[in-house]
């Protein structure tokens, strides 16, 4: 292992950092043109790196980092239908659902182009006739509400991706079930009327527990208050498993498919977007396609310095692996993006949250780190304490847009940019004993009271952060963000050597839920169970029995 380009270029990279540790404060002042020097536009998105601690010399060297890895070859294996997922045996082209070029995307020897566009024509033809009302529940009312089942993949993108185009809704209101928590259904359906209500049933293997017993749960609220026979026309299903969809008793009309080749995680762009279409019609929703598709030649086209995705990955893997942070925050300065770090928890923590290798060795580098976040302001209020003067060094992404979709709150739009270049440059500048105790001083403190605050009142600085930048939170920039993000785990995944398109890290948790039940449900005893678990049954029994 350790005569391989790869070990080489680590290595490099390691040296560079040691010996030339970048003060960031420094870096600005000696070189005017940082900003431009470390920073990508791309139409209206932009890429702000110049606040990481990275010299020229360090792009370089990741550069070569990228090659020795095989970067260019692995993406073309991925965009040629190669079957990259290998623990899987399948190939990853969620990029062909967002294909608006006329060229094939072969699967197995056939151009899985026919199919996409078939299942997105049925989709747009089911979403225009419930938005019109062409479509209506059992007692000939039109739809005003939909009900997305679904969890993880199933979930989070479709509910991210309608929660941020807010501003575009025209169709019905949509809210999203996913927990297996009672509560969750019954607060969702606690408002809404049976007659007007059309669920979506969204899981790629249809078998997932939690959106089997919340539909279950559904399909009776229906059959309950409109009867049996109301289930054909207030139910649909999003799924790859077309024979399970139907003994569940949804009508084939209302059934849009998908592949094996489209991760749960990577899916919103296939039938999962079903819920975003409805909301916001086939229209906007193909421009949010565009923006995908807009993404995918530029990471497909640009050189690796050039390239959005391959520069934030590059980024991404110095943070990690050469520096040994732990986690990196995701604070959109966009509140319609506030579901956007959970999406990306999936995302990025499913994809990357491996320990062996593509060959199942163990990694001898650290992979995928923790990524939260909330939206700022929000999060100033909350954690930002940490983020500049707790212990850990934790990078972080800021997101905003140049314009809000409200001109009349511009003052708003303005106090909320603000803010987050102020906190970019507070974690980037710091504030120094001299500096602390120099402000003090010219507001009148005395000396002794200026002697005991200062420590308190010190930031270190140099803490990194990058920044993207765009005009506005539109469909066709949604896009492009979601696909940038999906291309950097790629990158990353690539860098640390792992496959980043299976999960079985859920499969365990799962496995050991269903031997439970029966144990919860006191049907059976607990007595395979490990003394702790056995233990806390015994206890929800107790408490159970008053
Ligand atoms: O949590 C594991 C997982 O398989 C995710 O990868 C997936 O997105 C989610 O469960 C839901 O799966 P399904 O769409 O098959 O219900």
């Amino acid at each position: 292992m350790t005569d391989t380009p790869l070990h080489t270029a680590l290595t490099a990279l390691r040296d560079d950092r040691a010996k030339a540790p970048t003060n960031m404060r420094e870096a600005f002042k000696s070189d005017p043109q940082r900003f431009c020097r470390f920073s990508l536009t791309e139409g209206d998105l932009l890429l702000d790196w110049s606040k990481c601690a990275v010299a020229l010399s360090t792009m370089g060297l990741l550069e070569k980092l990228a090659l020795a890895a095989k970067l260019p070859e692995r993406r073309e294996a991925m965009f040629s239908g190669q079957k990259i997922n290998v623990t899987e045996g399948r190939a990853v082209l969620h990029m062909a659902l967002r294909n608006s070029a006329d060229a094939k995307v072969m699967v197995d020897g056939h151009d899985a182009m026919g199919g996409v566009r078939t299942v997105h024509e049925a989709m747009a033809r089911f979403s225009d006739a419930v938005r019109s009302g062409a479509v209506v529940g059992a007692t000939g009312r039109k739809f005003t509400d939909i009900v997305n089942i679904g969890i993880g993949g199933s979930d989070l993108g479709p509910a991210m991706a309608t929660l941020a185009l807010a501003p575009y809704h025209d169709g019905p209101r949509a809210h999203f079930v996913s927990n297996v928590d009672g509560a969750h259904i019954h607060d969702t359906l606690k408002p809404l009327d049976p007659q007007t209500t059309l669920f979506i049933i969204a899981s790629k293997t249809f078998t997932t527990i939690e959106t089997m017993t919340n539909a279950e749960t559904a399909r009776k609220w229906i059959e309950t208050a409109l009867g049996a026979d109301a289930v054909a026309r207030h139910f649909a299903a999003v799924s790859t498993a077309l024979d399970k969809v139907a003994s569940f008793g949804i009508v084939p009309e209302r059934v849009f498919g998908f592949w094996d080749w489209v991760g749960g995680r990577y899916s919103v762009w296939s039938a999962i977007g079903l819920p975003v279409m409805l909301a916001i019609g086939p229209q906007c929703f193909s421009e949010f396609l565009a923006g995908a598709h807009e993404m995918d030649r530029h990471f497909a086209t640009a050189p690796l310095l050039e390239n959005l995705p391959v520069v934030m990955g590059l980024i991404g893997y110095y943070h990690r692996v050469i520096c040994n942070y732990p986690a990196r925050a995701v604070i959109p300065y966009d509140q319609r993006l506030a579901r956007l770090p959970a999406y990306l928890q999936q995302l990025d923590m499913e994809s990357n949250g491996k320990q062996v290798t593509l060959d199942g060795i163990r990694v001898t580098t650290p992979t995928g780190p923790l990524v939260w976040g909330e939206p700022g302001t929000n999060g100033q209020h909350a954690f930002f304490q940490l983020l500049h003067q707790g212990t850990d060094v934790i990078p972080v992404e800021f997101l905003a847009a140049a314009e809000g979709h409200e001109p009349e709150l511009r003052h708003h739009h303005n106090l909320l940019v603000a803010n987050c270049l102020a906190q970019s440059e507070a974690l980037m500048k710091g504030r120094t004993l001299e500096e602390a105790r120099r402000q003090m001083l010219t507001k009148g403190m005395a000396v002794a009271e200026v002697d005991r605050l200062a420590p308190h009142r010190v930031f270190p600085g140099n803490r990194p952060s990058i920044t993207l930048l765009y005009r506005k939170l539109d469909p066709h920039m949604l896009g492009r963000l979601i696909a940038l993000y999906e291309h950097r785990v790629f990158v990353e995944g690539v860098l640390f050597g792992i496959n980043s398109f299976d999960q079985w890290g859920v499969e365990l948790g799962k496995e050991l839920a269903t031997g439970l039940l029966p144990v919860v449900e006191g049907t059976e005893d607990a007595a395979r169970s490990d003394a702790s678990t056995a233990g806390l049954v015994r206890h929800i029994h107790k408490l159970r029995a008053g």
